[in-house]
């Protein structure tokens, strides 16, 4: 690689799996995180963010295995500033062709202030922690989490010591969404114009989107010298998320003349991955969601339908393809057959075992028989449903409800706990209302509902419904999803599926579930 195309590089460090994780509700299996890994290495992102080691036994086996798999990206593991994390970190790391540690502290005067540490003290542990990954991995990221509130001088203090103790790539956080594109620029020029040694090493932004910004800030510090984009699929992550990877890719695609970069990800899998993440983290993507959303490329009004048909770029800077949409979308119906499914499910990014593929049938059928035609998007949300029924402690058997204008609505509920069949009937305010507490009579629990959505997948009056539920007990979140086209069974799938997923996690208890802090630092 020649120097001038080195600089001309965007390195794409993909944090889904670690920071998108962290989105309340969001948690994957240990089979979804190795998919999504594998889907993520292909594409071409440079640097996985596969997990936080030390957070959990999960946490710890996910990494692990990821880093075994991989077969070009760099997996990285994130360790806070102590030993233990950093050992852990690398154990799980280090089994990858190209591992990394990423380590990082707050390091402004309020991240500062948890754990009661003064500058000097602070500097000193950035030293030793540092210096102590760099021994284990040649190749250490460091972090000066809330960078953008952090006093610029103390900012280069810290980042000449981690760079003299060893770390390769210096991460400059917009932890809290705070900063905008003007800014970001200004502090990457900052560092790189203060900071002795900064020309040795590589400076990656990391922006959340609190303010909406994240991309823009990302794109900024691109302009200014970072060579690093930290962004997650769709944006998943904390609060308002970060910087989604297919905005920042497609921007420097689509506006190469002023933004002259160079990345390796292949765009045309952009689509395939973002309907997977979508799907394993139960995080739908809403409609107008740039390049990913189901209007990004949808035309409504009779002039842009018009300019359209005439040319493709009247209305349009990037062709669908160009993220790997296709044109077409191939109508299944009741005769279509296994074979068929498969290879469409395929070319929609899902990856079915016979099993899976088995379950998915029986449900492809059901649905046929109930609607005419099954478009990629009713495909899409059937595969959102429970795929793994078989392990699911609670099943619906079946469900009649009364509802009308002359009430109480009322719900006859037959569930298999456990393998038992058990039977109630409620009342409620209106049919859902019915069916949750019955659901809540057969299944007591203080679980309370955070989150009811409702969307239809297709238009008209026979489209599925798909639903979200999301709950929350004692910390724990959860969501569940659900498709049909009565949006009730739609609705009491989804309350029953994030049940199973909330009985799975009190199983797991504390043992799986975090309970160290990201300010714990002593
Ligand atoms: O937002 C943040 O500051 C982080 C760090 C752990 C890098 O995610
Ligand atoms: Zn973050």
């Amino acid at each position: 690689m020649t120097d001038k195309s080195k600089q001309d590089r965007v390195l794409i460090f993909d944090t889904t799996l670690r920071d998108g994780e962290q989105s309340p509700g969001a948690t994957m299996t240990h089979a979804e995180k190795l998919e999504i890994a594998g889907l993520l290495d292909e594409m071409g992102v440079d640097i996985i963010e596969a997990g936080f080691p030390i957070a959990s036994e999960g946490d710890f086996a996910a990494v692990s295995e990821i880093a075994q798999r991989a077969q070009t990206s760099v997996i990285c593991g994130l360790a806070r500033a102590q030993i233990g994390d950093i050992d852990r970190c690398w154990e799980a790391v280090k089994h990858a062709k190209h591992p990394r540690i990423h380590t990082f502290i707050g390091t402004s005067p309020l991240h500062r202030a948890i754990p009661n540490l003064d500058k000097d003290q602070m500097a000193e542990r950035i030293e030793q922690t540092v210096s102590h990954a760099r021994n284990l991995c040649d190749n250490v990221q460091w972090s000066p989490m809330d960078a953008t509130r952090t006093e610029e001088d103390y900012l280069c203090r810290v980042v000449e010591i981690a760079i003299k103790a060893g770390a390769t790539t210096i991460n400059i956080p917009d932890t809290v969404g705070y900063t905008a594109p003007r800014e970001s620029a200004a502090l990457i020029q900052m560092l790189l114009n203060r900071v002795p040694g900064a020309d040795e090493i590589i400076f990656a932004t990391h922006c959340h989107n609190d303010l909406g910004m994240a991309t823009a800030n990302s794109l900024a510090a691109v302009e200014a010298g970072a060579r690093q984009v930290e962004c997650t699929i769709n944006g998943l992550g904390e609060r308002a998320g970060n910087t989604a990877l297919e905005e920042v890719v497609m921007a420097l695609k689509v506006r190469n003349d002023i933004m002259p970069f160079q990345t390796r990800i292949d765009s045309t899998k952009i689509m395939n991955i973002s309907r997977r993440v979508a799907t394993v983290a139960g995080f739908p993507v809403q409609f107008n969601k740039a390049i990913v959303g189901k209007n990004a490329f949808a035309h409504e009004s009779g002039i842009h339908q018009d300019g359209m048909l005439k040319n493709a770029e009247t209305f349009e800077i990037m062709r669908p393809e160009d993220v790997g949409l296709s044109e077409t979308n191939l109508v299944m119906g009741k005769h279509s057959g296994r074979a068929a499914l498969r290879s469409k499910l395929e070319d929609l990014g899902f990856e079915l075992g016979d099993n899976q593929l088995k379950d998915v049938f029986v449900r492809f059928k059901e649905l046929a028989d109930r609607k005419k035609e099954i478009y990629d998007d009713d495909l899409i949300a059937l595969m959102r449903t429970s795929t793994d029924p078989e392990n699911d402690r609670l099943k619906l058997a079946s469900l009649k409800v009364v509802c009308g204008t002359a009430g109480p609505q009322q719900a006859d509920l037959v569930m298999h706990i456990d393998g038992t069949e058990h039977t109630t009937s409620q009342t409620g305010d209106g049919p859902v209302d019915a069916a949750f507490n019955a659901i809540k009579a057969l299944v007591p629990h203080n679980a309370r509902l955070q989150l009811y959505q409702v969307h239809a997948v297709t238009e008209g009056t026979d489209a599925q419904a798909t639903v979200t539920v999301r709950m929350e007990e004692d910390g724990r979140i959860v969501t569940g999803q659900s498709a049909n086209t009565d949006t009730v069974v739609a609705s009491t799938l989804a309350y029953i599926h994030a049940l199973n997923r909330l009985l799975v996690r009190r199983e797991k208890g504390g043992k799986d579930t975090p309970e160290i802090s990201y300010k714990d630092v002593t």
